[in-house]
C-alpha cells in the first residue's frame, strides 16, 4: 500500500459537503434531459467549469433546477453518498442542502427532505454510511425568507434533520443579516453552524459564534489576520470544516502548499477536512486528503489528528462520538501497521 492509497483508506467523516454540490455531472445532464431544462453545453465533461464563486454560484443554481421529483433527490443523495464511500472510505456525513434553492421554484418541502431521506436510507443500507443534514440560508435571499425556510424546515422535521447552517457569496452579505433565523433554528432545537471568513474578514467568525450562536466555522481561512479570533478559537476549541480544492480554485491559491489551512493547522486550530461540492470541483473526499497531505508532507500522525477532529466535531451524541472514536482508531492502527516500511 503506498501513502494515496493509505490515505484514500482511512476512515473519514465529512461535516462540510453541500448536497446540490455533489450531483455527478451525468446525473445533472440526465436529469435535465428528463425535465427539459436547457443546458450551456451538451459535453458533459466540461457541465462543471468556472473560474469564480459566482460563476460557480450560478451553475450550482443550474442543478438545483433539475432535482423536481422526490425521486430525483433520492437518487442524488444516494449517488452522493455512493461516492463518499467508494472513493473516500466516508463513513458518516452532515450533509448540508439549500432548501430555498427548492421552494422557490414550487418544489415543496417535504419532497426535498423526503426525497433526501430516501436517498440517505438506502445509501446506509447499501453501504454502511450514515448521514444527517444542515438546512443552509443562502445568503442572497432576503432575512425574512431565511426565517421562514426554518419554520418550514422545523415543520416537516425528520430525525436526520439536526442543524442550520448557511452558504453563498460572503462578502456582498453578512452573518447578521440572519440573526432572526438562527434564533428560530435554535429555539427550534437545531444545531448552528456557518460558512465564516471564506471570502471575508475575521469579524465574521466573531459574528457567527457571538451573534448567531455558531457551534462550529465552515472555511475561517482569513482567521491569521486577527490574533484576538485566533487566540479565542484556539481557547474554545473551535472546530474548523475546510475544503481544500473548491476554494483553491475560486480564490486563487496557485497550489495547496499556498492554500491558508497550512497556517491554520500549524496555529494549533481544530481542523478538518472535507470536499464541499466535490463533483463540481472534479474532486472527492479521499482526493482531498491525498492532495492536502501529500503537499504538505503530513505525517500519518497529523493525518490521524485530521480525521480525528472531524469525530470530534460531528453533532453525535457522546456514546455514538466515543464509539466512532474507537471505531476509527482501530482501523487507523492497523492501516499504520500496513504501511509500515512500504514506500512512501
Ligand atoms: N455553496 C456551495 N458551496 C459553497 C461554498 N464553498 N461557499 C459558499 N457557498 C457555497
Ligand atoms: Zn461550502
Amino acid at each position: 500500500m503506498d501513502y494515496p492509497e493509505y490515505l484514500r483508506k482511512v476512515p473519514k467523516v465529512e461535516l462540510h459537503c453541500h448536497f446540490e454540490g455533489t450531483v455527478r455531472a451525468a446525473t445533472f445532464a440526465d436529469l435535465a434531459r428528463k425535465h427539459e431544462v436547457a443546458l450551456p453545453t451538451d459535453e458533459v465533461a466540461r457541465l462543471y467549469d468556472y473560474d469564480t464563486i459566482y460563476e460557480f454560484l450560478k451553475i450550482f443554481g443550474m442543478v438545483s433546477s433539475t432535482l423536481i421529483d422526490r425521486a430525483d433527490f433520492a437518487r442524488c443523495a444516494y449517488e452522493s453518498l455512493e461516492d463518499g464511500v467508494r472513493l473516500g472510505n466516508l463513513r458518516y456525513r452532515e450533509m448540508f442542502f439549500n432548501p430555498t434553492l427548492h421552494t422557490r421554484r414550487g418544489i415543496p418541502m417535504a419532497t426535498v427532505i423526503d426525497g433526501l431521506v430516501d436517498g440517505i436510507r438506502a445509501a446506509e443500507t447499501d453501504f454502511g454510511v450514515r448521514c444527517k443534514l444542515i438546512a443552509d440560508v443562502y445568503r442572497q435571499d432576503a432575512p425574512e425568507l431565511a426565517r421562514q425556510m426554518v419554520e418550514e424546515v422545523l415543520a416537516n422535521r425528520v430525525d436526520e434533520l439536526i442543524g442550520l447552517g448557511m452558504d453563498g457569496a460572503e462578502a456582498p452579505d453578512p452573518p447578521e443579516k440572519f440573526v432572526e433565523a438562527y434564533r428560530a433554528a435554535k429555539a427550534g432545537g437545531l444545531r448552528l453552524t456557518s460558512h465564516a471568513s471564506e471570502d471575508a474578514p475575521p469579524v465574521n467568525i466573531t459574528t457567527c459564534l457571538d451573534v448567531l450562536g455558531c457551534e462550529r466555522i465552515d472555511h475561517g481561512y482569513h482567521i491569521l489576520a486577527d490574533t484576538a479570533v485566533l487566540n479565542r478559537c484556539k481557547d474554545e476549541g473551535i472546530y474548523f470544516t475546510c475544503c481544500p480544492t473548491s476554494t483553491a480554485v475560486v480564490y486563487g491559491w496557485p497550489d495547496l502548499t499556498a492554500h491558508p489551512i497550512k497556517d491554520m493547522v500549524a496555529a494549533g486550530l481544530n481542523v478538518m477536512l472535507n470536499s464541499d461540492d466535490p463533483t463540481m470541483f472534479h474532486t472527492d473526499l479521499g482526493r482531498e486528503y491525498v492532495e492536502l497531505c501529500t503537499a504538505l508532507g503530513y505525517d500519518q500522525s497529523t493525518v490521524r489528528t485530521l480525521v480525528l477532529n472531524g469525530v470530534d466535531a460531528t453533532w453525535l451524541d457522546d456514546t455514538d462520538k466515543a464509539s466512532l472514536r474507537t471505531e476509527f482508531t482501530g482501523e487507523l492502527d492497523a492501516l499504520d501497521a500496513a504501511l509500515t516500511g512500504t514506500d512512501r
